[in-house]
């Protein structure tokens, strides 16, 4: 029996091999390989704390929390245009130093999406259906051109998606930017477990494994040797975003800035919420500690009490933009230290699985517990955490759903939205409607894809200028 084989059956979880003897030589190898990878003691602690005490929500509003500080834009009430100036001018000094990379999380499962491949490659664009990837990839590149130095990037995959992605890139020459600047590593997996914690078999030979959650990628970089790299580099700072927000800002000096000037270790850009109601967590403080809370964990009392000009206390909405530095990425992603972990989350989902038969069931009802970490968890855990506020139409517009709200229709009118304002900072003639949502649908290329006014220059030096007509693709 080999050394993995008798460790499961030593804690419990010895059905994992029930159908071993069956299996081919190379399927035995790679169901020993799944199993050696899982830390049995974590699966047992995670079953008692987690699935046992009942204990089934996270953290519930504590007496200290606060609504969190943050630094308003410039032309908001409080907002100070002179330190905006002053940040931005730093980070483009960082960024003219090489001292950044940027990070896509890009290893999660997109089921709501429903999306038959990595997310990365769904078409978002409005005219030519550029995928998500490609829009990063062509915004990382114009900001390595404005400032002097190829930016590194930095792509979490998981094993479900980790070759396809890799294979888009290939076939797309990598979008134009070097392929030895684009990292790919696969993140960690855990098993689902049942109300016992006994682990799930997908299939004779494999095991029910999922993501570790965005949370994992902390250790994904350290365990990867991503991190070492970015230091062999020089790179100090990380520009973390998800995968399905096409209006993101990828590298933004301002925000940049004021990472530095702090002397963050971890930095957060918020907007401010819609509507009481809405589905975002809420960055709060505790002392000098920051914390996202979930909207679910927010009471509704909170939610909806106002200030004294009228506006949401708890309004400052997370985004999931964020900036790392290195070195706290290394303290919280190797482990070493026990006090500075990031705690797992429990998902109770429907998982198939194996039964004892050897039968696949797919169960109608949620009968698996998954487990994820939470990037956001990391804030606590982070010296000196600022937050900044950001232009929602300007960085947010992701694509979670197949329909209605965050679904690729709502992502391509935002996106068309800013083109419209661009056009018109421009000086170009756009019919729009109430919304801002132009007439007719045209695309900027993401290589002018900011606001610094490349695209406003690019445009005045064009002799033939175009008629802004359905389907124009300004490159
Ligand atoms: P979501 O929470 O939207 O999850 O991820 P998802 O897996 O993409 O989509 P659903 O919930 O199944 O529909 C937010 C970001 O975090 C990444 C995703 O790829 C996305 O960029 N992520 C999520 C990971 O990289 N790993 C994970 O384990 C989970």
């Amino acid at each position: 029996m080999s050394e993995v084989r008798r460790h499961f059956e030593a804690n419990g979880q010895g059905h994992v091999f029930a159908f071993y003897e069956s299996l081919s030589d190379d399927e035995k190898a790679s169901l020993d390989e799944q199993a050696a990878a899982i830390d049995l003691d974590e699966i047992a602690e995670l079953t008692v704390t987690l699935i046992q005490s009942n204990n089934h929500e996270s953290a519930k509003i504590s007496d200290g929390i606060e609504p969190a500080n943050y630094i308003p834009l410039p032309n908001k009430e409080g907002g100070d245009p002179a330190r905006w100036i002053e940040a931005q001018a730093k980070g483009e000094a960082a960024l003219r130093a090489g001292r950044v990379a940027a990070f896509t999380v890009a290893g999660g499962q997109g089921t709501r999406l429903g999306y038959d491949g990595p997310k990365g490659t769904f078409g978002v664009t409005p005219v030519l259906k550029k995928s998500l990837f490609q829009v990063f990839a062509e915004k990382i590149l114009a900001s390595s051109q404005i400032f002097g130095r190829p930016i590194p990037w930095y792509i979490m995959t998981s094993r479900i998606n980790h070759e396809a992605s890799e294979a888009f890139f290939e076939a797309n020459d990598y979008f134009g930017l070097s392929s030895d600047r684009v990292h790919f590593f696969s993140q960690g997996l855990m098993p689902a477990v049942d109300a016992e914690g006994k682990i799930l078999l997908a299939d004779k030979g494999e095991i029910a494994l999922s993501p570790d959650g965005h949370g994992g990628s902390l250790r994904a970089l350290v365990r990867s040797g991503a991190v070492r790299q970015m230091e062999a580099d020089g790179i100090d700072i990380i520009s973390y975003f998800q995968v399905d927000n096409p209006l993101i800002r990828c590298i933004d000096p301002s925000f940049i800035g004021f990472h530095l000037e702090t002397g963050s270790e971890l930095s957060s850009k918020m907007v401010p919420k819609a509507y009481a109601g809405e589905k975002v967590g809420v960055f709060c403080e505790e002392g000098d500690k920051a914390l996202v809370l979930e909207y679910s964990d927010l009471p509704d009392k909170f939610a909806r009490a106002t200030d004294e000009n009228g506006e949401l206390l708890y309004r400052a909405g997370s985004i999931a933009i964020h900036l790392f530095n290195r070195d706290f990425v290394n303290r919280l992603g190797s482990g070493a230290e026990e006090s500075a972990r990031l705690p797992f989350h429990l998902a109770h989902k429907k998982v198939s699985y194996l039964d004892t038969t050897g039968n696949v069931q797919s169960p109608a009802e949620p009968n698996a517990y998954k487990f994820e970490m939470f990037v956001f968890d990391a804030l606590p855990f982070a010296a000196n955490p600022v937050i900044i506020e950001t232009a929602r139409e300007d960085d947010f517009s992701p694509v979670k759903n197949a329909n209605g709200v965050d679904s690729a229709v709502t992502s391509s009118e935002d996106q068309l939205r800013q083109f419209a304002r661009w056009a018109i900072a421009a000086g170009i003639e756009v019919e729009t409607d109430d919304t801002g949502l132009p007439k007719v649908a045209f695309e900027v290329s993401p290589l002018f894809g900011d606001t610094t006014g490349r695209f406003a220059s690019a445009w005045d030096a064009l002799e033939d200028k175009p008629e802004l007509t359905d389907g124009l693709v300004l490159v």
